[in-house]
């Protein structure tokens, strides 16, 4: 079996699998020089010859155990009649939404994404037998805060106000997110793809009890909703920031991974998630970015801390974009235990 599904069922390959969240994107010059060919992003996540060449670079250079399909979370408001934009230097920018019906999906919103399919099965067909294909999608909150502050937000004050003020009004989009969100991904599943994750990147901006209601309680509906049209495909969820709350993610049943950020000690969980589901992360990105004897300690901590149970080995969020991409080659050396 491919060590990545290997984790995820629960049976640990003596070496880690690993894989990085934005293991294609900028800090590759290759990625810089296709995404040149086209200045939109949308475009250029919805053309499928694109987007499966930017998919494959970092397996041709790493040798990844999983491939993340390349795309954004904000496809799928996007393609609910909500456009974004994303501006250089800015990012992703929408028209600040008040209202749910401000989302109202069409009976062919999903064709918009069927490039989306298409790059998953080119994908799919190129690669090599031991690599994992994943695919994704932003969790409800996450992409309902983008949607509700319009682009990125340091507090997500409107969101939350939305939420604490107008909990009925604020179920009714979130609502709108997840069903959706199980279609599109369903979408990717029939295509070929062998895993799926749930990015909840703005999950500690949440209060506990947000977190039980915004966050673990749309993540649960999707991946039983997945569950019950694909038991064979497990489902990772990503709370970022969610500290000890994690735990309900990992004791619910829906999820065969739980990915954690930088800010987790892995002792914790190693003891409290691991006995549950596979954990996935969780090296700090500025590690990989710095490099030397820093990565390799920091690297061997972590994979010392899981080594008695189901571990994927990530970054605790994305690569960023001032990473030499030699750092990525070292790390994964090192861990194979080639450096
Ligand atoms: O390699 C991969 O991880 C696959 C592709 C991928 C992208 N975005 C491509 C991308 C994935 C999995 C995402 C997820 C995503 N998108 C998240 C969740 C993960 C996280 O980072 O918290 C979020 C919040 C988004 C929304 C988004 N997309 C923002 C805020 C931005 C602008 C910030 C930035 O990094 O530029 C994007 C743009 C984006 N998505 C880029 C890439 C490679 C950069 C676009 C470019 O080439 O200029």
């Amino acid at each position: 079996m491919k060590p990545l599904l290997s984790s995820l069922r629960g049976q640990q390959p003596s070496i880690p699998p690993i894989w990085l969240m934005r293991q294609a994107g900028r800090y590759l010059p290759e990625y810089r020089a296709l995404r040149q060919q086209a200045p939109d992003f949308v475009q250029f996540c919805l053309d499928p010859e694109m987007a499966a060449e930017a998919t494959l670079q970092p397996i041709r250079r790493y040798d990844m155990d999983g491939a993340i399909l390349f795309a954004d979370i904000l496809l799928i408001p996007h393609a609910l009649g909500c456009r974004v934009r994303f501006e250089p230097g800015v990012g992703p920018v929408f028209e600040p939404i008040t209202s749910p019906n401000a989302l109202s999906p069409g009976s062919d919103w999903l064709d918009m994404l069927h490039p989306v399919g298409e790059t998953v099965r080119r994908v799919k067909a190129a690669l090599p037998a031991r690599t994992t294909l994943i695919g994704f999608a932003g969790a409800p909150w996450t992409v309902a805060t983008y949607l509700v502050e319009g682009g990125t937000s340091r507090d997500h004050a409107k969101t939350r106000a939305w939420a604490f003020g107008d909990p009925e009004g604020f179920d009714l989009l979130i609502r709108r997110l997840v069903e959706t969100t199980v279609d599109y991904l369903s979408m990717q599943i029939d295509a070929g793809a062998e895993v799926v994750q749930l990015f909840d990147s703005w999950a500690g901006a949440l209060p506990a009890d947000g977190i039980r209601r915004w966050s673990l309680g749309p993540c649960v509906a999707i991946a039983t909703a997945l569950g019950a049209r694909h038991p064979e495909t497990p489902v990772i969820v990503f709370p970022r920031g969610a500290g000890p709350a994690t735990a309900w993610f990992a004791t619910s049943g829906a999820f065969a991974g739980v990915g954690i950020d930088s800010s987790i000690p892995p002792e914790w969980a190693a003891a409290v998630l691991q006995p549950n589901v596979a954990v996935q992360g969780n090296l700090d990105s500025i590690v990989l970015k710095v490099g030397g004897d820093t990565l390799t300690e920091s690297a061997a901590a972590i994979r010392q801390a899981f080594q008695g149970g189901p571990h994927i080995f990530n970054l605790g969020h994305g690569v960023v974009p001032q990473t030499p991409p030699e750092h990525v080659a070292e790390l994964v050396a090192y861990l194979r235990g080639e450096g």
